[in-house]
């Protein structure tokens, strides 16, 4: 391709002048990839054209960004080698889910307030850091806090049961605290930097941390006039996640809670927050339920290869166990 051809921004695409690209841009479509994704519906009334005309700009996104190309069975099964798996603590949890937590996939684990959300993400952080024969990566971990919850405290607690050394365990735990939305998501730049720089040492980033993905998001866009560029942010932020466990094979785990749908008669009338944006790019979903004492439900609810089930497992003073 001459090189006045090559389509690097937005501005460059077919169709899109340059109030046109503000429009884009005000919408959450900064990029090439994020358009080559987006709908025709999307995208008509985000920039305020036609559908024909969202047509063709999508279409040129797609073919500058090389989106849609197809991988043979075999280049798919060399990548899919290469996936890792973190222990959750809980020998059943971790069948639930095929051997733990997966690498280069994001897993959503949802529920309501008190289920062990927060709990779940703080042993994770310490079995990240396990060798490997201990079902861990030796990696590091990034997370972002959005409600304040990271304990070092409760960290130290469940360390010292797997008798391992607290400081060392706080020392790859890298915490940022989101004060919103548009915060967290600028955080991911700044996660994808500190991947970088820790990315040749010995612990390097294998566990990246989003608790919670969606209560920024959930309080700050409010009314049926908001949805769609909250969607439209989520659904972003959601492939820059997938995004950054592509490139460092680190296992991407979010948080999520759970709102009341009235409308259900049959089943458990709550569901996830975030709706198709959240539930599509997840590779697992995992509900959790409180049960007797100490006792939590996790359901497997959306895998891409394993079958539906339940696991038991407990939260005790130690941090997950099994039952
Ligand atoms: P939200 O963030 O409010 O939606 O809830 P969550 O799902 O993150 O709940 P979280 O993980 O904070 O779970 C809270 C529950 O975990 C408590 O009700 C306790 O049962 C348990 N828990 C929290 N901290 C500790 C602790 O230090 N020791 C023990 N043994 N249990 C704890
Ligand atoms: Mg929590």
């Amino acid at each position: 391709m001459a090189e006045n051809q090559k389509i690097l921004s937005i501005d460059d695409l077919p169709g899109v002048g340059p109030a046109t690209a503000d429009k884009l841009r005000e919408a959450g479509f900064d990029s090439i990839e994020e358009i080559a994704i987006a709908s025709p519906t999307e995208l008509a009334t985000a920039a305020e054209i036609g559908e024909s005309t969202a047509s063709k700009i999508i279409i040129a996104a797609r073919k500058a960004a090389d989106i849609g190309n197809f991988e043979t069975g075999d280049m798919l099964l060399e990548r899919r080698k290469t996936v890792e798996r973190i222990t959750t603590g809980s020998k059943t949890f971790d069948e639930l889910i095929g051997g733990g937590i997966e690498t280069q996939a994001i897993t959503e684990v949802y529920g309501e307030f008190g289920s062990g959300k927060t709990q779940i993400v703080h042993q994770m952080a310490i079995n990240t850091q396990l060798p490997k024969e201990d079902g861990g990566l030796n990696g590091s971990v990034i997370m972002i806090d959005t409600e304040n919850t990271f304990r070092p405290e409760r960290i130290a607690q469940m360390a010292t049961a797997l008798k391992l050394d607290t400081n060392d365990v706080l020392k790859n735990i890298y915490v940022a605290r989101a004060y919103n939305s548009n915060h967290q998501i600028l955080l991911m730049d700044k996660a994808m930097d500190m991947a970088k720089e820790i990315k040749d040492t010995d612990k390097p980033a294998r566990l990246l941390i989003v608790d919670s993905l969606t209560a920024h998001f959930r309080s700050e866009y409010v009314g049926r006039g908001t949805l769609a560029e909250r969607q439209q942010k989520l659904n972003k932020y959601m492939h820059n996640l997938l995004q950054f466990g592509n490139l460092y094979n680190a296992a991407i785990l979010v948080t999520n809670q759970v709102m009341s749908k009235p409308d259900t008669f049959f089943g458990d009338p709550t569901r996830p927050i975030g709706g198709h944006v959240v539930g599509h790019t997840a590779t697992f979903r995992i509900y959790i339920r409180k049960s007797k004492g100490d006792k939590r439900i996790a359901r497997l609810v959306d895998s891409p290869n394993l079958p539906e089930g339940e696991a038991i497992f407990r939260i005790t003073p130690e941090g997950i166990k099994d039952e």
